[in-house]
């Protein structure tokens, strides 16, 4: 799937860009997801473990283990987080016995699976009956500001190319409802599914611009990918597009999350 290459990268540029709304993401979505104390969970495609750390302030270190098939991010996630268990592995392949959690998580990561299906089914097995499979993914094409504003620029100054990569238009699962397709065709039960809405907070552009020439994600990715007249143009663009200017303001994020329960 688009991109997931990407994330073989810094763990800091990445918390500068996407990670920022990292953490106030991962409390609404154990909040959708109802996950209480006392049980053991799975965060799959952990990244530098917003998600983990998230689950680990709920259930306890010892109660949370986390995967994700990039090595620097699996590295930051354990130095991050001491005593949680991170193994390197990718969603359609999870090292783990059937049944070992009581629930699995995965925040911003199944439109990343090579084959969100045969993903989703191994977060399923390996949650046990009646446990639970939650997940959420950016709304790309529309209330994910950042993003949004991003390929809105790119697609004025780069057209083409732009209009090839823009996640938007690229990724899967990311449509109000088609998560919850994906659910019911992995064979979960009771799926709900619903918005998650953050925010994060810049001192100024600047602040916001700069992970992107590192070229962390797929909007970095693409940023990195310009000549420097072009980037030059895009930093422009995104800045005007955005409305904002030297001083600190605030941008929206809205996610799409879903939750089901694993068949008895
Ligand atoms: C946008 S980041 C999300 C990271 C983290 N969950 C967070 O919320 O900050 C996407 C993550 O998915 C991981 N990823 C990519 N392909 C994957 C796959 N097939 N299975 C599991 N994780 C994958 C990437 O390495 C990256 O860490």
């Amino acid at each position: 799937m688009p991109g997931a290459e990407t994330f073989r990268a810094s763990a800091d540029a990445y918390d500068r860009l996407v990670g920022r709304y990292g953490t106030q993401l991962a409390s609404a979505l154990i909040d959708f997801a109802s996950v209480a104390p006392g049980i053991r969970a799975l965060d799959v495609g952990c990244g530098p473990g917003a998600l983990t750390a998230a689950l680990t302030g709920r259930l306890g270190t010892g109660n949370v283990s986390a995967a994700d098939p990039s090595e620097p991010f699996v590295e930051a996630c354990r130095a991050r987080l001491p005593g949680v268990e991170v193994v390197l592995a990718a969603a359609e392949a999870l090292p783990f016995a059937e049944g070992t959690f009581d629930a699995t998580l995965s925040q911003l990561v199944v439109n990343f699976m090579r084959d969100a299906e045969a993903g989703v089914r191994e977060m399923a097995r390996v949650t046990r009956p009646g446990g639970l499979v939650a997940s959420c993914v950016w709304d790309y094409a529309g209330e994910m500001t950042l993003l949004r504003a991003f390929w809105d620029a790119a697609r004025e100054v780069d057209p083409e190319r732009a209009a090839a990569a823009d996640e938007g238009v690229v990724m899967r699962w990311c449509a109000e409802g088609e998560l919850a397709d994906l659910w019911r065709a992995c064979g979960l039960r009771d799926v709900r599914f619903g918005p998650l809405v953050v925010n994060a907070t810049y001192t100024d552009f600047e602040d916001l611009w700069s992970p992107l020439p590192t070229g962390v994600a797929p909007s970095g990715a693409f940023c990195k990918s310009l000549d420097e007249d072009n980037r030059a143009a895009l930093h422009d663009v995104y800045r005007r597009r955005l409305g904002v200017d030297d001083g600190p303001f605030e941008l929206t994020a809205r996610a799409w999350a879903v939750t089901g329960i694993v068949p008895r």
